[in-house]
């Protein structure tokens, strides 16, 4: 019986990031809902064209920020595409709980293309490799069946919660230094916007990762082969896009 180590494991995910959601929280004085189901489209657009006076090191890990999340999101995107362009023949009955979940994706991506274009960061090198390997990894999950697709929605989901856990602990850090160093002691609004807007989407993440785990993901087979190849190639993949 795997659940219950998968529920923990989602649930460290969470707790993992508490504090760092608690600061957020607790700094923002402009009215951000943290609706998880309906990410905001307004945050990205609230983005300045240029970020506030930064370090070189905050403004090369911003940069690395939207470039791997763009890359990740466009990835979560033709996952989805894929799986819902084999579901929508051999399993229609599971296309609505696909199409849900791959609208949130398409939210995502298109906001990190706005965040990329609005501060002209390059995209990954290898983002022609990101295309083929997520609509390959959609297909052919999706062709193994319903509980090896949302296997695959286990595995991905897990890394990319951590991961923008990592991240809003990082951006915390950098907007608890804005206020310290500030005339007027606040955080800027884009730091505030930005860090907002990887809360939310890691918790549309942790919301795929319940449903996965509630249609019978630990039922795939070889399940932890199969979890565990996806999410090193998916941490391979996080390393390279925020690198190249
Ligand atoms: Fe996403
Ligand atoms: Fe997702």
């Amino acid at each position: 019986m795997r659940i219950p180590t998968l529920i923990s494991n989602r649930a460290r995910v969470r707790v993992s990031s508490l504090s760092a959601l608690h600061l957020i929280q607790h700094n923002s004085t402009a009215a951000q809902p943290p609706n998880a189901n309906s990410s905001n489209p307004k945050l990205a657009s609230a983005l300045p064209e240029k970020f506030p006076p930064l370090s070189p090191d905050a403004r090369k890990f911003l940069s690395r920020l939207i470039r791997v999340d763009q890359a990740g999101e466009l990835g979560a995107d033709l996952i989805y595409a894929g799986q819902q362009f084999v579901f929508k023949r051999s399993m229609p009955s599971l296309a609505p709980l696909i199409q849900h979940m791959w609208d949130q994706e398409i939210h995502h991506h298109k906001t990190f293309d706005d965040l990329q274009n609005k501060h002209r960061i390059r995209p990954s090198l290898f983002s022609p490799v990101w295309k083929v390997a997520a609509l390959g990894l959609g297909v052919g999950t999706a062709m193994m069946g319903k509980e090896a697709a949302m296997a695959c929605t286990v595995a991905v989901e897990t890394v990319i919660g951590e991961h923008y856990n990592n991240q809003l602990r990082v951006l915390v850090q950098m907007l608890e230094e804005e206020m310290r160093t500030s005339k007027n002691g606040r955080d800027s609004d884009e730091l505030r916007a930005l860090a907002n807007t990887v809360r939310q989407f890691r918790d549309d993440e942790l919301e795929h990762l319940d449903t996965a785990v509630e249609n019978d993901a630990e039922k795939a087979r070889p399940y932890m082969l199969l979890t565990e190849t996806i999410k090193n190639g998916c941490r391979a993949a996080v390393w390279l896009a925020e690198r190249f």
